[in-house]
């Protein structure tokens, strides 16, 4: 019903992705698969609404409508099991903005704000940007994938004011399990930390991994927790930006939406709005396709990666569409993988540095991509890294 095989010039479009990758890597004509969005049409519901308004022609200020609000928590409730009030819910124009926002309203410069390292650069470039004191706790990699260091976090979060938790976690892909989540929340619940749970990726879980929101294991939890979900890497409309933060703790809400306000910020845009609400109402059969498209696009990759380059080695998602390659067994310092990877295969893929001291001698290659555009990639791929030349 869905195809995701159809190739789009994205070229053009002002695209990040496509547009900006010389201004970013300095090298001309490179495939990109780098920045988390994909190269694929969003629903076909969330088109024809945005068209059918666009269509009516006056684009002045839009309210947020309740019937937003009932989509999230319908979305919320039957896809991840998570029951949430509708008054719970604020807006931002992005999870990141939304994080900013948490840090500045619940703690003070110098505070400390514990996140899990190697993790999406945001988090802790947000930390410190706004004075906090970052405290990385580094997850281990073992056997089984990328596992939090219980020892190292309990000792870390005594003291500190905030989690920054990346759930499901970009670059390892981990889906935190029920039981991780309950020890974690518990360790914050004893050390009163307040708890920001980013859950942009959480739609992206991958079957039979089933993700679980932090605030909705129990009350304790909730009260601690400042949940930030969106639609925009689900349905890949993260140009429109749209996030939904949830606070059922009443008095922190008020605190979030006053940081909000002090900031100059009411309501979204337009397209935000209508794409939003398409989205949740209509886009699950959508999502489920592309899901199993995804997981054949991740297939493939690592089976290409252990056939042809062996010594690259992926570490399996269990959510998103990123793929985190461990390559430390080429023996390259990680400005010689970029040379390689820019210059002979030219292909732009994220360097593990950008995550973390932890992520050094990594890559993190989008999968999110036509068949044709990952057989490329592949192609590039076997360039770079041919020890021949
Ligand atoms: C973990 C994580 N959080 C947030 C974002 C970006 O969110 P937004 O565009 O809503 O600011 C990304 C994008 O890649 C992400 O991976």
């Amino acid at each position: 019903m869905y195809s995701f095989d159809h190739p789009i010039e994205r070229r053009h479009t002002h695209s990040v992705k496509w547009d900006e990758t010389e201004r970013f890597f300095g090298v001309r004509d490179v495939l990109p698969m780098w920045v988390a969005d994909m190269d694929f049409p969003a629903p076909p519901a969330v088109i024809e609404a945005i068209t059918k308004r666009t269509e009516h022609g006056i684009f002045g200020y839009t309210a947020i409508p309740y019937s937003l609000k009932e989509a999230i928590s319908d979305w919320l409730k039957t896809r991840h099991r998570w029951t949430i009030r509708p008054e719970w819910l604020s807006f931002s124009i992005g999870v990141v903005p939304a994080i900013a926002t948490a840090i500045t309203a619940f703690t003070a410069p110098s505070d400390r704000i514990v996140v899990f390292s190697p993790v999406y650069p945001p988090l802790f470039q947000l930390v410190e940007k706004n004075s906090r004191e970052l405290v990385t706790s580094p997850l281990l990699l073992t056997k089984k994938g990328y596992e939090i260091n219980w020892e190292d976090v309990q000792e870390k979060l005594k003291g500190a004011k905030m989690l920054l938790l990346c759930s499901p976690h970009n670059p390892s892909g981990r889906v935190w399990t029920k039981e991780e989540l309950i020890k974690l929340g518990t360790l914050c619940v004893e050390n009163n930390v307040l708890v920001v749970s980013d859950e942009i990726h959480a739609d992206l879980t991958l079957p039979p991994f089933q993700h679980t929101p932090f605030a909705s294991i129990n009350d304790a939890f909730a009260d601690i927790s400042i949940t930030c979900v969106a639609p925009t890497k689900t349905f890949n409309l993260a140009g429109l930006q749209c996030a939904s933060i949830i606070i059922p703790n009443n008095q922190r809400k008020k605190q979030f939406d006053a940081a909000q306000q002090r900031q100059g910020f009411f309501t979204l845009n337009t397209f935000a709005v209508i794409g939003a609400e398409a989205a949740y109402r209509h886009g699950s059969d959508w999502l489920d396709a592309l899901l199993a498209y995804i997981q054949q696009n991740i297939e493939q990759t690592c089976s290409f990666l252990n056939t042809f380059l062996p010594k690259l080695h992926p570490i399996r998602p269990e959510a998103t569409y990123l793929v985190w390659i461990d390559c430390r067994e080429l023996g390259m310092e990680e400005q010689q993988i970029k040379q390689r990877l820019l210059q002979k295969g030219k292909i732009a893929v994220e360097m593990g540095s950008k995550f973390g001291k932890e992520g050094t001698g990594f890559i993190r290659l989008n999968v999110a991509c036509t068949r044709q555009t990952l057989q490329e990639a592949f192609h590039r791929l076997v360039i770079a890294f041919d020890q021949k030349s």
